[in-house]
């Protein structure tokens, strides 16, 4: 049995440093933002602060949230109509960071007015918009980047470079616990907002197709699930569960992955060792009579590896300004955030039919 795992030397490694590319005109990304509420101000700081890019202007429907936006960048517009914003011929690139059942439609807009995307996580409400907007992309040769901040932290590069090293052997499973109390969104239940953080971190180090998902949840307040269980089954045995939780009275961000060779901890709460890497293993030898099984159990040293440091959201973006520049497809296009919409539809029809087994 052979676990096919990414190397991570394979893995596409972005970029490390901000962009100093030049693309059009002057040489600078011109980017227009839309949606300027939680996530928008990360998105608007960096691209603002890189050499190889500049925010045109921002766009809110929200008049509380043009206001501060022109309080802390006077020197950015400001304007209340995706159409404005998407018309400027100033403009080569939109980030859309507005709720998720939006996304498809200004994606659809951006690009239809020749302009590449960032657009956040989850890529789009259903398949059928993810696929359409992945071959409008195609069609008028555009990128799309689907915002999957985690595949940019230093622990997911680390764990992707010990899966390359065999560190860890053959996967056995990928447990995540990632609960907290709120923030309750009003458009998506808990598995839509917070499962595609694992969803991507699954589909990018197990490059193993899912075979099928089941989920179940339950909603207590606003009418979405906001406590979720689901489990995604990979051929060659291996598992993955994620614990997803808006009612939580603590935050927990921890994952464990457990390896024939060795299994790790990672608990991205941490400020320092995050990620734990323990010697540790069972070994089945053989059978003694008919019950007995010969079981050792493998306890070693534990470490901690040294991660990159730096925020994640930054180097991404720097990474999507240099793909637009050069031309180069990023690992998390369109078709990443595909493979993620699939597996959250999946869920969702499991949960509907109170953990049904759906196959993929
Ligand atoms: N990558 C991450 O770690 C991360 C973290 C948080 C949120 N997100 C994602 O970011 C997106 C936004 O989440 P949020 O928490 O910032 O939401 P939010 O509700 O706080 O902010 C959304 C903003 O978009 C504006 N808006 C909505 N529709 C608009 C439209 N058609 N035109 C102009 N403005 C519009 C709203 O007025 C609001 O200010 C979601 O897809 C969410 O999943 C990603």
């Amino acid at each position: 049995m052979s676990t096919v795992l990414q190397p991570a030397s394979q893995l596409p490694q972005p970029l490390i440093t901000d962009p100093a590319s030049k693309e059009s005109g002057d040489g600078v990304v011109k980017f227009g933002v839309i949606g300027y509420g939680y996530w928008g101000p990360n998105v608007v700081r960096n691209l603002d602060q890189f050499d190889g890019s500049e925010v045109v202007t921002v766009c809110d429907k929200s008049p509380a949230a043009r206001k501060r936006i022109h309080k802390s960048y006077p020197h950015i517009g400001v304007v209340s109509e995706t159409a404005d914003l998407l018309s400027s011929t100033e403009i080569d690139a939109v980030a859309i960071v507005t709720p998720v059942w939006t996304h498809y439609e200004l994606t659809k807009a951006a690009l239809e007015n020749g302009k590449h995307v960032f657009v956040e996580k989850p890529f789009t409400s259903d398949s059928a918009q993810a696929e359409e907007l992945i071959n409008l992309a195609a069609k008028k040769n555009l990128k799309i980047m689907v915002d999957h901040t985690f595949l940019f932290t230093g622990a997911v590069k680390k764990i992707g470079q010990l899966l390359e090293e065999g560190a860890l052997g053959n996967i056995y499973y990928y447990d995540s616990t990632r609960v907290n109390l709120g923030l309750f969104q009003h458009d998506v239940n808990v598995i839509w907002d917070l499962a595609p953080h694992d969803l991507s971190i699954i589909d990018h180090l197990i490059k193993e197709t899912p075979e099928a998902v089941s989920a179940t949840g339950q909603s207590h307040l606003n009418g979405h699930e906001d406590v979720a269980f689901i489990t995604v089954y990979f051929p060659n045995k291996i598992i993955a569960h994620i614990n997803v939780n808006w009612l939580s009275p603590v935050k927990v961000r921890t994952t464990l992955i457990g390896g024939e060779k060795k299994m790790l901890v990672w608990n991205d709460l941490e400020a320092d060792e995050k990620l734990k890497v323990y010697d540790k293993g069972v070994k089945i030898s053989g059978r003694e009579g008919v019950y007995e099984l010969l079981v050792s159990y493998r306890s070693g040293d534990m470490w901690s590896p040294q991660l990159e440091q730096g925020e994640a959201l930054r180097q991404e973006l720097a990474y999507f300004v240099d793909c637009v520049s050069t031309g180069e497809e990023p690992f998390n296009d369109g078709c990443a955030g595909l493979r993620v919409v699939r597996m959250l539809e999946k869920a969702t029809e499991s949960l509907n039919q109170k953990g049904a087994m759906v196959y993929l």
